[in-house]
């Protein structure tokens, strides 16, 4: 079991990742007052286990998918707390993919203005991703992660045990974040590269996930609240995966991520933040995962949702994170129409 700490300011997190780290879960909230929140899933695939490994837990259950995660399934869950009659001292133990770590993260970030938290994320880009660094959210009036808190959980345990359950979809959903994580930390990015026939081992992606939770650890201890902006560089590729995901919403979070990033290498290629030959490894990654990036012939639509972007800071701008070198990233903002422009390169896909 590796152990990755993240000296965060608000509260410490600490990750502990291995198989046997649902087990670990279990013990932690042993004897413990505790409320665990799934999706209809993973509480079909997981539903023994979950009593085994938490025998006095509530389980809170909640529809599965990105269309669920708003303010109803939120207020919910914080009504079954209530029912439930949580005390600031219980735990909440987000059992779930991204959409349920960012739901009940956000749920206890605001029980009494707090309880205890967990992860447990049970898909590769939980693991990866959404269950480290304390971003909580849910999507708003067709804005993605409008409402949300930086939550820490105490805890997070990734066990490569819910691996086996995914399907080829939700692998390569996770696959997205690993690659943005290879294009930003060349540890990952070597470990990535001399692995790229080993994407079905399951024992590979697990590496995987424990390099690309270190690089995340060091980023998010760095600029926890995204204040100092070196965060920012997580959000390489979601500008336009983001617009892309609230305009189509077929596809799932990390498979937009890819197309995003896709497409953002042309831009920091003819914006002149890369060289055509980096812009082209960025894509020759993506292929890894996604070798055909689809058509999305609505650049104005596109534009419409890129423009509510978080990052954004200036109106009428879009902000990028671009990939520039070997473990290098940039910001660019960019005037809406020559955005556009680029969007309706989507208009082919790379058919
Ligand atoms: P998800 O939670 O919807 O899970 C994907 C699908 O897999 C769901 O149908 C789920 O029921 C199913 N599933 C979960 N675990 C499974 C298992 N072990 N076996 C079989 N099926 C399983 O989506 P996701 O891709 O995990 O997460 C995407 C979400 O994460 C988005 O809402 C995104 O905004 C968010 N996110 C948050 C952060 C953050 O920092 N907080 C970072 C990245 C992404
Ligand atoms: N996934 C982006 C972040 O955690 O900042």
């Amino acid at each position: 079991m590796q152990t990755i700490e993240l000296h965060t300011q608000s509260r410490p997190s600490t990750v502990l990742c291995g198989a046997g780290a649902l087990d670990a879960a279990g013990e932690y909230l042993a004897g413990k007052d505790a409320f665990v929140v799934t999706d209809s899933n993973v509480y079909r695939l997981y539903k023994e286990r979950i009593a085994e490994v938490f025998p006095a837990a509530r389980v809170c259950v909640v529809p599965a998918g990105e269309r669920h995660k708003n303010k109803n399934t939120l207020f919910r869950i914080l009504d079954e707390m209530l029912d439930a009659r949580l005390r600031r001292n219980s735990f909440v133990a987000a059992l779930g993919g991204g959409v349920i770590g960012d739901m009940a993260g956000l749920a206890a970030a605001l029980y009494m203005r707090g309880t205890r938290l967990i992860q447990i994320p049970t898909t590769l880009l939980a693991q990866v991703d959404s269950s480290v660094g304390g971003k909580t959210a849910v999507d708003y009036r067709g804005v993605k992660n409008v409402l949300g808190a930086f939550y820490q959980p105490e805890r997070v345990f990734c066990d490569p045990l819910f691996f086996r359950t995914l399907p080829p979809r939700e692998i390569r959903c996770g696959l997205g974040e690993v690659i943005k994580t290879a294009v930003l930390d060349p540890a990952t990015g070597d470990l990535l590269e001399a692995g790229k026939d080993r994407l079905r081992d399951l024992g590979f992606l697990h590496e995987l996930a424990c390099s690309c939770i270190r690089f995340k650890a060091k980023v998010v201890e760095a600029d926890e609240r995204e204040t100092t902006g070196l965060r920012k560089c997580l959000n390489l590729g979601h500008t336009t995966g983001h617009a892309l995901e609230l305009l189509c919403g077929r596809r799932s979070h990390g498979e937009y991520v890819l197309i995003g990033m896709w497409l953002e290498s042309f831009i920091a290629e003819e914006e002149g933040v890369c060289t055509p030959a980096y812009a082209a490894h960025v894509r020759s990654l993506v292929a890894l995962a996604e070798p055909r990036i689809p058509a999305f012939p609505n650049a104005e639509e596109g534009l419409r949702f890129a423009l509510l972007d978080k990052k954004n800071t200036e109106s009428g701008q879009v902000s990028l994170v671009l990939p520039k070198a070997r473990g290098e990233y940039a910001e660019l903002s960019l005037p809406a129409e020559r955005y556009r422009g680029y969007l309706c390169r989507l208009q082919g896909g790379n058919a």
